[in-house]
């Protein structure tokens, strides 16, 4: 029997507990990616507050990249530093810190016109060896900067996950409409990645399904994540557009992404992540026992209570006081308004 509090193998990495803070970004980054004290200061109160591993706000790749606004980056040399103070602190109390890599546009400069958020279906094939290799360049500033992993963000209709999707993707070529060709772009950062830095662990947010029509299906995301777990891919976290559904009660309608990710897990043999709608630690058991899932991933319960890990070891087994209401979407720093 799985229990969430004993330690467990991520890949190579070991988390003290299976509960893993899911990307949760706060948008305190200046324009050019620089992170203020504040948000130190929220990575300072996961560390302390008990999960296994934390994965950090989407990151961009790349300068140019204003598809939100306070994002993070790690898209020049000049922020590894800032990354290392982030890394230090989530090392300092022994949590396993990955960087969610990821890129919302691409922008294309040549000939001296600039071209902002191009379609995918624009895109030359120079334009896709220019994405793989700012997601490469990232994961080597990456390493350099502490992390012990990255995530490559290919999830809410983020670029990747457009590119992956056939409602965005008409392409006709060897990055066309066949599934295992729209994959393709990750297999490619993957391998980059992999051939880089052979030390990081390296996993992936992905839908199981975009909830919209002509969007990514179910089987297909299942076998974009099949190439992916062939090619070396050391885990994936399973979620979905839709992703962060209001009304959530504890008991009643938690695990909102689970079916597809139990049949994700009996499909291959790394460990899969389960992000969404876990609120109470009996759900949460429930969840890891129905099959193989081995990692739950929490946001909003950990904007609401930072240290919930910390009060469920110590016995307060009450579930989570996030009442999913999404508000923290709309608050500076994205804090609970509660
Ligand atoms: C304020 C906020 C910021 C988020 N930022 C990110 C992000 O940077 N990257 C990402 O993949 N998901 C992001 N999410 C989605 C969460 O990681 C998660 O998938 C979703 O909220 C469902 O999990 P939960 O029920 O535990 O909140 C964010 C969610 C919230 C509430």
């Amino acid at each position: 029997m799985k229990r969430i509090f004993e330690s467990a193998s991520l890949g190579k990495l070991t988390l003290e507990n299976r509960l893993i803070r899911s990307a949760t970004r706060e948008g305190l980054a200046d324009a050019a990616g620089h992170m203020p004290e504040q948000l130190y200061q929220v990575y300072e109160g996961l560390a302390k507050g008990g999960v296994g591993a934390i994965i950090s706000g989407f990151t961009s790749v790349a300068d140019d990249d204003h598809y939100f606004g306070g994002m993070a980056r790690l898209s020049n040399d000049g922020l590894i530093a800032e990354h290392k103070r982030l890394t230090d602190i989530c090392h300092a109390k022994n949590r396993r810190v990955l960087v969610q890599l990821a890129l919302g546009e691409y922008n294309r400069f040549s000939q001296g016109e600039y071209h902002r958020n191009i379609d995918i279906d624009e895109m030359s094939e120079a334009d896709l060896a220019a994405v793989i290799r700012l997601f490469v360049d990232a994961a080597r500033r990456a390493e350099k900067a502490g992390y012990d992993g990255v995530q490559i963000h290919a999830a809410h209709n983020f670029f990747l996950s457009r590119f992956i999707s056939p409602a965005y993707n008409h392409r006709s070529d060897a990055y066309d409409g066949s599934v295992a060709r729209r994959g393709k772009i990750i297999l490619d950062i993957l391998r980059g990645v992999k051939d880089a830095v052979p030390g990081l662990h390296v996993t992936m947010k992905i839908n199981c399904s975009d909830f919209m029509p002509g969007g990514l299906t179910p089987a297909e995301s299942l076998e974009i994540c099949q190439l992916c777990a062939d090619a070396g891919m050391d885990s994936i976290e399973v979620s979905g557009n839709g992703t962060s559904i209001v009304g959530i009660r504890a008991g009643v309608n938690e695990a909102y992404f689970k079916e597809f990710a139990l049949a994700l897990a009996d499909m291959v043999s790394i460990p899969i992540i389960l992000v969404g709608g876990h609120r109470s630690l009996e759900s949460m058991e429930s969840v890891l026992n129905e099959g193989k899932i081995e990692f739950l991933s929490l946001s909003r319960p950990l904007v609401r209570e930072p240290a919930l890990p910390s009060r469920w070891q110590r016995g307060d087994t009450a579930p989570s006081k996030c009442v999913s209401c999404n508000m923290c979407y709309q608050t500076p720093g994205h804090k609970c308004v509660v």
